[in-house]
């Protein structure tokens, strides 16, 4: 588009103040601004305006109709459920047949655990301190490896942190993967505006842009091409995960079957909350619809709420794995089809600014807001949506915090208790503490074993059994 049209258009959406400080700027900061704006979809935004900033909060929910949703319970055996093992043979019957995609979503800013480069890049496993998507990387391996087909893996960055991520897989050779099945793309971004929805500068030559969530990763897969790539090589599903749990079971052929044999367009797994306030999405029906509520939404009467035998009545908590249909992904990010899209979030954040004068503002306050999509959301526009139960101890336990719940230590701590408990399966003594944490570190590869079913197995055909000993490390 032409500079002159790009320009009235933004002056006709009474956004012509992102061109005030045009004239002071060099060419590549010109360049660079124009690339922003051109981005920038102001129809979309105008909506918002009228939508989401003309309330405090999201849409009022009458939450005297919600109800807990159904899901499949995990049995005390599952290898004794018929309905678990056929789910099982149905999920190996897809990966082997190569129709199966991983998906790790990397594109948030990881403010809470405050480290200084994308999070994938942590280190978090207790002995050898792999990094999170080293333990992606291998479980991956590993299943292409077990199951003979190559696994596409695609990664979600943002415009922050692409380059560094990008790089780290460049100089780690992959982690033993095919390059050509590693698909990066970048997240869209969606300007900051302030309280009265102007777009906000950031500095002269530049918007605040921020990342559009999470959710955002539909419309990214269809605007990269990606989806398009998947259809190519004949994937069907789309194995969900965040960045920041090293314990998801990544293709789990159990998860996998349960979703092809129910025909759902997206499937989830459900972990118990540990105790009422939990601080995850509640998996709810509204109106008989499935929904995810966050706690932050959720009154906590209803947090709270207990059945007549004691038990949480909103039970099922959303620990953000899920599986997607390729087609469902393809009708919902492709906007075409304008009532079939996720809404957006809004939160009010601190943005530094340009002021009138040309000064730059660090505010002690929010003063504007940012625009995000929950890739939850879609479950409502899903049909069959199956979800399944699934172990804490087994599948999450996420770096999120610094310190305390869900932080390095206690991630390393949950590494540390499931591999004992493998090692427990199989007859070996693993000294604990008075918190039930193994005295000695302890890791198990995912070239090794990436499940307690495969590790029993895997051990059983040893011949040279380890010794198990302080710092232990198995591949
Ligand atoms: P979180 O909600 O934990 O946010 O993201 P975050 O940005 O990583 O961390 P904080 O809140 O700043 O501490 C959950 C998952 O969604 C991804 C994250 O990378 C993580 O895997 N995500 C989040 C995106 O990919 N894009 C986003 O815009 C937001």
């Amino acid at each position: 588009m032409e500079f002159s049209d790009l320009r009235k258009r933004f002056e006709a959406a009474g956004q012509g103040h992102v061109f005030k400080y045009f004239d002071e700027l060099d060419d590549a900061q010109k360049d660079f601004l124009i690339s922003q704006l051109s981005r920038i979809d102001l129809e979309e935004l105008e909506n918002l305006k009228e939508t989401l900033l003309a309330q405090k909060r999201g849409a009022e929910v009458d939450y005297s109709k919600l109800e807990p949703a159904p899901y499949i319970p995990l049995p005390a055996d599952k290898r004794a459920s018929k309905e678990w093992q056929k789910a099982k043979l149905e999920g190996q019957k897809a990966l082997s047949e190569g129709k199966v995609a991983a998906f790790v979503v990397a594109g948030g800013q990881g403010t809470r655990l405050g480290f200084n480069a994308p999070k994938g890049l942590y280190p978090v496993t207790p002995v050898k301190g792999k990094s999170l998507f080293q333990v992606f990387a291998e479980k991956i391996l590993s299943a292409s490896r077990k199951y003979g087909k190559s696994i596409p893996w695609l990664i979600m960055t943002s415009h922050t942190n692409d380059a560094a991520t990008r790089k780290f897989f460049e100089e780690n050779n992959y982690f033993g993967l095919n390059k050509s099945d590693v698909l990066f793309f970048v997240q869209g971004q969606m300007p900051a505006v302030d309280k009265s929805g102007k777009i906000i500068l950031e500095d002269k030559g530049k918007i605040a842009m921020t990342p559009d969530g999470h959710g955002g990763c539909l419309r990214a897969m269809c605007r990269s091409g990606v989806i398009d790539e998947l259809q190519r090589r004949g994937i069907e599903c789309i194995s969900y995960f965040q960045v920041d749990n090293p314990l998801v079971n990544i293709l789990d052929p159990y998860f996998i079957g349960f979703h092809i044999l129910g025909k759902s367009d997206m499937s989830s797994k459900m972990i118990p909350k540990a105790y009422p306030l939990e601080k995850v999405g509640h998996f709810c029906l509204l109106d008989g619809k499935l929904c995810v509520i966050e706690y932050s939404d959720l009154p906590e009467e209803y947090q709270r709420k207990v059945d007549e035998n004691g038990k949480l009545v909103f039970l099922a908590g959303s620990v953000a794995i899920h599986i997607l249909d390729r087609d469902f992904v393809k009708r919902l990010g492709s906007g075409k089809d304008a009532a079939f899209k996720l809404p957006f979030h809004r939160a009010d954040k601190k943005i530094p600014y340009i002021d009138d004068n040309g000064n730059s503002v660090k505010p002690d306050k929010p003063n504007g807001v940012k625009f995000e999509m929950f890739v939850f959301d879609a479950l409502p526009l899903a049909s069959s949506p199956v979800i399944i139960e699934g172990a804490r101890a087994e599948e999450f336990s996420p770096v999120k915090n610094a310190e305390g719940v869900d932080s390095p230590i206690s991630c390393k701590n949950d590494q540390k208790k499931l591999f004992a408990s493998w090692l427990d399966s199989v007859g070996e003594k693993i000294e604990r503490d008075e918190n039930g944490v193994p005295k000695s570190d302890i890791e198990i590869s995912a070239l090794f074993a990436s499940n307690g079913e495969d590790f029993a197995e895997k051990w059983k055909s040893l011949t040279d059994l380890p010794r198990v000993v302080q710092g232990l490390y198995i591949e």
